[in-house]
């Protein structure tokens, strides 16, 4: 399963890239507003970190001014720029545009199954299920990763699934078994993946055996 960095914020993108952990990036305009930067300006910064795909969220709402910020957006880097879509009949309509031109796409705020069919038939290079906000409302959001999974096996569709809105290691546990192809992982889950107590206590063992062992 690749990993992705969900955020705008450049010094935890290079702290993830240093533990070889980032196959990609995901931003969103709440993240990038976080950053308190300018957006292309932020962008470009990370294409520069990252060898992978990096998404760029689109503001508009109706699927021309979609496509007019996407294609300026994928100026900045033909290869790695990924335009976000919301998942809208317009966003869908974008989404279609983008795939004639050969540039990729990931369909977001996707929160049933069905709708990520639609976003693959539409010709979505990625599509985001948001699990923790389902889960926020009572939903379990991996189980839609599951049908998702299925769907697109049963059809052959090539998008890849990318689970978004990811909470705990709990979600990135779940994303592997059920193969997803993505999990985009806040850093704060990020550094908790590597941790184990018991890691730390075998650590404190073995320095004070050795220790004993040097006397
Ligand atoms: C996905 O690409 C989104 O940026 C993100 O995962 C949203 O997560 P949130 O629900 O924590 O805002």
């Amino acid at each position: 399963m690749k990993f992705f960095i969900d955020t705008a914020d450049v010094a935890e993108i290079r702290a993830a890239h240093d533990l070889g952990l980032v196959d990609g990036v995901t931003t969103n305009p709440s993240l990038i507003a976080k950053s308190g930067r300018e957006f292309k300006e932020v962008i470009e910064e990370i294409t520069s970190i990252v060898d992978g795909p990096i998404s760029a969220e689109v503001i508009s709402l109706d699927a021309e001014g979609m496509v007019r910020e996407g294609q300026e957006l994928a100026k900045i880097n033909p290869k790695k720029i990924v335009i976000k879509v919301p998942m809208t009949g317009e966003g869908l309509k974008a989404t279609s545009i983008f795939a004639s031109e050969g540039i990729k796409t990931n369909v977001t705020l996707v929160f049933s199954p069905l709708q990520a069919l639609l976003a693959a038939k539409a010709g979505a290079s990625y599509v985001s299920p948001f699990v923790g906000r389902l889960d926020d409302v009572g939903h379990d959001g991996m189980e839609g990763i599951d049908q998702i999974r299925t769907i697109f096996d049963n059809y052959g569709y090539q998008a890849e699934i990318i689970v978004a809105s990811v909470r705990s290691p709990l979600h990135v546990l779940r994303a592997a078994l059920i193969g997803a192809d993505i999990c985009t992982i806040p850093f704060s889950v990020i550094t908790q993946l590597a941790k184990h107590p018991l890691t730390d206590v075998g650590i404190e063992k073995f320095l004070a055996d050795w220790k004993k062992g040097q006397k």
